[in-house]
């Protein structure tokens, strides 16, 4: 099943809280989060605080995406926020077969980011280990950006590499998915779709109905 996972980066954080209850009822299964450090990407965002406010407001899952340098200092402190899913970036883990194992011992999901340079098979080896891996779709740190183009391919090398290992894990794609582009990313093998400005454009509920609308389309 494909999963909707709006970036709430994209929200009119004057409404925060009604818009996260919104697309919850409208059907979106995630709440993307992103956390920005100021260091492993220029913007800084919000952390636990906000998280822990508007895990009040829904039971869905919340897909807690580290743009933060060294993310071991914060994992229990997300999970005492509410994350279900720790999603750390490759190339800010010094040991990331370490952070791996510590974000499942604190009872949590745990994915790995890529950047755009890097290269699917930074994951040869720890694979096993991630829960999902997310292919980013534009450089990180801001919501709004164009999607590259070549991310089509990573996502698809990256599902070959889950299915000849016979492995489960989950494809998510984040950075500049819209209602035009969905049912590329989604054949190229991806089944969790990060969308900010294109759910947050807008009535949110309306387009979380849309793209839900989109993926029935895609799987045919
Ligand atoms: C980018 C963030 C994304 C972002 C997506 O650094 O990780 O989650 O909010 O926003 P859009 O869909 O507008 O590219
Ligand atoms: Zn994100």
């Amino acid at each position: 099943m494909t999963i909707l996972a709006p970036s709430v980066l994209g929200a009119d954080f004057t409404k925060l809280g009604e818009q996260v209850e919104a697309i919850d009822r409208a059907g979106a299964q995630y709440i993307h989060l992103d956390v920005m450090d100021g260091e492993f990407v220029p913007s800084i965002s919000f952390g636990m605080p906000v998280i822990k406010a508007l895990r009040t407001l829904t039971n869905r899952v919340f897909d807690v995406h580290m743009m933060v340098m060294n993310p071991d200092r914060y994992i229990d402190a997300m999970k005492d926020a509410g994350a279900d899913i720790l999603c750390v970036h490759q190339e800010a883990c010094l040991h990331l077969d370490r952070t791996l194992h510590r974000i499942h011992e604190a009872g949590m999901q745990a994915a790995v980011a890529l950047n755009p340079a890097t290269p699917v098979e930074a994951l040869s080896c720890i694979l096993q280990e991630a829960d999902m891996v997310l292919i980013m779709s534009v450089n990180p740190g801001f919501g709004g950006q164009k999607f590259i183009p070549y991310a089509l391919d990573k996502i698809r090398a990256v599902r070959k590499m889950i299915a000849d290992r016979g492995l489960s894990t989950r494809v998510e794609v984040d950075g500049g998915v819209n209602l035009g582009n969905v049912g590329d990313v989604i054949r190229a093998g991806a089944d969790t779709i990060v969308a900010g400005s294109a759910v947050f454009r807008g009535d949110p509920a309306d387009n979380v109905t849309a793209f839900l609308e989109k993926f029935r389309e895609a799987q045919g």
